[in-house]
């Protein structure tokens, strides 16, 4: 059985204020669990304050982007060496945020995955399809391209110390979460495309579910067999909601 991730994307949200009390909120109501885990990723600026709050608890740190070059003339890059240094544990690659409007290719994407993970870095890959791709029947081939330009880069093995989110991008943000059974069915994909190159780090490798999860739909989406947590933006910005979907994790159905 492979464990339960709950991991928040903060996206560009947050303040020192707001934080503190987010984390303190999070803290205090910790699952006590051994095998759910939670994850914050905090905006660049904030990860050293949220690091001396959560070392030594059981709330793990992670970035939202990292550059994909180790140091040098990168104005306004953040390397994935100061990530590790600042305390984080993981970092999220390829979020359909960033391939969108910043220009991020699947090349650019693998690159940063190799990069992070050369720093000891835990990659949370994303890939995840447009609801124009999914509609006109592309969303295998979408994610198969992906998922390819970082097996082609990293090799398969990679993935025994990466994770992957599955986020429709036309679930982010929307409150049009995918039924339980349209996410099992390209989770079940993305672990058959992995099995075709290794069998035993496909069936270890976790892949989260991300786009419109709350409290409220994270248990049927949990308990599908290829869904082993999720990527959560707006419903990780409040303890308590955050805290509901790691508690649905506890008990998936
Ligand atoms: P929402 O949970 O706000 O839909 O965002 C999902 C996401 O993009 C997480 O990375």
């Amino acid at each position: 059985m492979r464990d339960i991730l709950v991991a928040g994307n903060w996206k560009m949200n947050g303040s020192n204020a707001a934080n503190a009390e987010l984390v303190d909120g999070i803290l205090a109501g910790l699952p006590a669990s051994d095998s759910v885990h939670l994850l914050i990723c905090p905006p660049f600026p904030y990860l050293a304050a949220v690091a001396e709050k959560v070392t030594g608890t059981r709330l793990a740190l992670g970035a939202q982007n990292v550059s994909q070059h180790e140091s040098g003339a990168y104005t306004g890059e953040v390397a994935p060496s100061m990530l590790r240094d600042t305390g984080c544990s993981h970092v999220i690659i390829g979020h359909s945020e960033r391939r969108a409007m910043f220009g991020e290719t699947s090349d650019i994407v693998a690159a940063k995955f190799l990069s992070a993970q050369d720093a000891g870095l835990v990659p949370v890959m994303c890939v995840g399809e447009t609801l124009e791709q999914r509609e006109s029947g592309q969303t295998e081939v979408v994610i198969d391209e992906q998922l390819g330009a970082v097996i082609d880069a990293a090799g398969i093995a990679a993935f025994g110390d990466a994770i992957i989110a599955y986020e429709p991008v036309w679930a982010i943000g929307t409150g049009k979460t995918a039924s339980p059974e349209q996410a099992q069915d390209v989770h079940r994909h993305i672990r058959a495309a992995l099995a075709e190159k290794d069998k035993d780090i496909a069936a270890g490798v976790q892949i989260l579910y991300g786009g419109s999860v709350k409290g409220d739909n994270a248990s049927g989406l949990f308990a599908m067999p290829d869904i082993d947590g999720g990527l959560i933006g707006g419903a990780s910005l409040k303890a308590a909601d955050f805290l509901a979907i790691a508690n649905a994790a506890l008990s998936p159905g």
